[in-house]
């Protein structure tokens, strides 16, 4: 019996020594905690101050740690957190994430996430969710956070984008897939409340806007992926809101981008133009502003060499005067 005791005692004292208690640095809104440092990872025993509604791990700005280490974010970590409704933690090395039912705000990018733990029967509450240059393939976990208004997505691995992962989030309003490998979307299953559009930089295909309507979309950033072809009429019956686009992709050669262009500018469509960018790049009397190449001197070269000089002439002219008046005036004295 006492031998069982020690051995609990024993126990005891090695888990409370391993145990680790976090501090919130000063931060002059009450409910945020910010802490510059935490380790954890499955099993470990960590504690935090209570009353914080949110948590923000932010990466160190001092040599006291380099990092932190938070290889799993699961259901006990949550709970040492006291069960906030925000939280943010960059660059902390996570893989793992389990996603609270009542969280409303989470900012996990830049981290190595591979899987993210949904449950189907949970009611999730969740409006704003960054995954952002994580190392996502399968995003089907989404489909279950139906009060989504904002979802980061972009630089991943996400290769395939079924139909049925984005048509349950009926809410979401901005969508961002930039820098993944995904050959298709299909916008028939895109969210109707859908305002801001992005997947550039991805290597989709083709683009199919039968049955598309997207009534609330300002905002379509789909250049440089492999399309060789975009039906503008289309596109801009499936979302007559549109307001400014991004189509560039260089398998549409420029004859047939300036055509499209013209439908657009019909149309009160923004369009920013990559070919003009080009071709101001290699202009020296042109820049590029607002989405248009702009000439910035009317003045012909010869004439601008012609008043450099002469600017050189008068400047050297009054040197000259300057330095016979000095001469002068020391003859003088
Ligand atoms: C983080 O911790 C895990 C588990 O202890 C370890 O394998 C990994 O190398 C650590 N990562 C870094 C960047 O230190
Ligand atoms: C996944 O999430 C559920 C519900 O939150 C939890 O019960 C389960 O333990 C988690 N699984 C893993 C592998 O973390
Ligand atoms: C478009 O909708 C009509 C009517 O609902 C349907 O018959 C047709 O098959 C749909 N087309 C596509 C390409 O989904
Ligand atoms: C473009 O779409 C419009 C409207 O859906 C259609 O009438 C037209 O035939 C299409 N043009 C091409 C070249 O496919
Ligand atoms: C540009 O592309 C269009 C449509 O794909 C094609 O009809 C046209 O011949 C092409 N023009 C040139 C100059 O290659
Ligand atoms: C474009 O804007 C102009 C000026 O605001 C307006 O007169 C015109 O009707 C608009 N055209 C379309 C197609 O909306």
């Amino acid at each position: 019996m006492l031998g069982k005791l020690i051995w609990f005692q024993l126990l005891f004292a090695i888990t409370l020594a391993s145990a680790s208690h976090y501090q919130c640095l000063p931060y002059p809104i009450d409910s945020v905690c910010i802490l510059e440092h935490i380790s954890y990872h499955s099993g470990d025993l960590v504690t935090f101050p209570t009353g914080y509604k949110q948590y923000h791990i932010r990466h160190p700005r001092s040599r006291k740690e380099y990092y932190s280490n938070v290889t799993i974010f699961d259901e006990t970590l949550y709970e040492s957190m006291h069960r906030p409704l925000r939280i943010e933690m960059e660059r902390v090395f996570l893989t793992e994430l389990t996603l609270p039912a009542e969280l409303m705000m989470g900012n996990f990018a830049a981290n190595q996430v591979r899987s993210v733990n949904v449950s189907r029967k949970m009611n999730y509450q969740i409006t704003y969710l960054d995954l952002a240059q994580n190392s996502l393939t399968n995003i089907d976990f989404v489909s279950s956070l139906v009060n989504l208004e904002i979802l980061h997505l972009e630089y991943n691995r996400i290769g395939i984008i079924p139909g049925s992962t984005l048509s349950p989030l009926t809410k979401l309003k901005y969508l961002y897939l930039i820098r993944n490998s995904f050959a298709v979307i299909s916008w028939n299953s895109l969210p109707a409340s859908l305002i801001h559009l992005d997947y550039s930089f991805c290597i989709a295909e083709t683009i199919e806007f039968t049955n598309v309507s997207l009534p609330s979309l300002e905002y379509l950033n789909i250049q440089f992926n492999s399309f060789s072809t975009i039906n503008v009429t289309a596109l801009l019956r499936a979302a007559p809101s549109l307001k400014l686009v991004y189509l560039y992709n260089s398998n549409i050669n420029q004859s047939r981008m300036h055509e499209i262009k013209a439908e657009l500018a019909a149309n009160n469509v923004t369009f920013v133009e990559n070919y003009e960018r080009e071709y101001c790049y290699y202009q020296e009397d042109y820049k590029y502003e607002d989405g248009k190449c702009i000439q910035v001197y009317n003045v012909p070269i010869s004439i601008r060499k012609a008043v450099l000089l002469t600017s050189v002439v008068i400047v050297v002219a009054v040197l000259l005067m300057y330095l016979t008046w000095l001469v002068f005036r020391h003859m003088n004295r």
